[in-house]
């Protein structure tokens, strides 16, 4: 049984119920998880996991939350090479640009991104948390 690690970042929650509801789908896909706020997280928890998902909602103007995800995903730039990752994220009323900065950045930085991002707007509904059930699936099988 491999274990996969969640770590995300959420101000208002939606990208944190994003983040559970892939937690369920990597469970249903038999293997273990661990979840975890960036805040509580730290380059051993990459380290340490071949399969990873990250998640942040577009804040700023379209970039990554400045205080604690932007430096975590700098911080980890040497160690995703070769990694299965998925990113998810909520937004409001962009188009998603900060999603494709950040796939293009982690692949930049090796990382073996399982699909494109996942992207929500705003709270996800029951055809947004089944979308992240199935992607966590998807990384948990991949
Ligand atoms: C300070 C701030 C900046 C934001 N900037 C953007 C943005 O540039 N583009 C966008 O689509 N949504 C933007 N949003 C909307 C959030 O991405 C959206 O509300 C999202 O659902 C928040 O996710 P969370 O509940 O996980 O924090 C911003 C929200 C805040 C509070």
């Amino acid at each position: 049984m491999k274990t996969v690690m969640v770590i995300y970042w959420s101000g208002s929650g939606n990208t944190k119920t994003m983040a559970e509801a892939i937690c369920k789908g990597i469970e249903d896909a038999g293997e273990k998880v661990i979840l975890k706020d960036v805040g509580s997280a730290s380059i051993e928890d990459i380290n340490s996991y071949s399969h990873i998902a990250l998640g942040c909602p577009s804040m700023g103007a379209e970039v990554l939350e400045e205080v604690e995800m932007e430096p975590f995903i700098d911080s980890i730039q040497d160690l995703v090479k070769g990694k299965k990752i998925l990113l998810f994220g909520s937004y409001g009323w962009g188009a998603g640009e900060w999603m494709r900065d950040w796939e293009e950045r982690m692949r930049n930085y090796g990382a073996d991104l399982i699909a494109d991002g996942l992207i929500i707007n705003e709270t996800p509904d029951q055809s947004g948390l089944d979308e992240c059930t199935e992607f966590g699936k998807q990384l948990a099988n991949s």
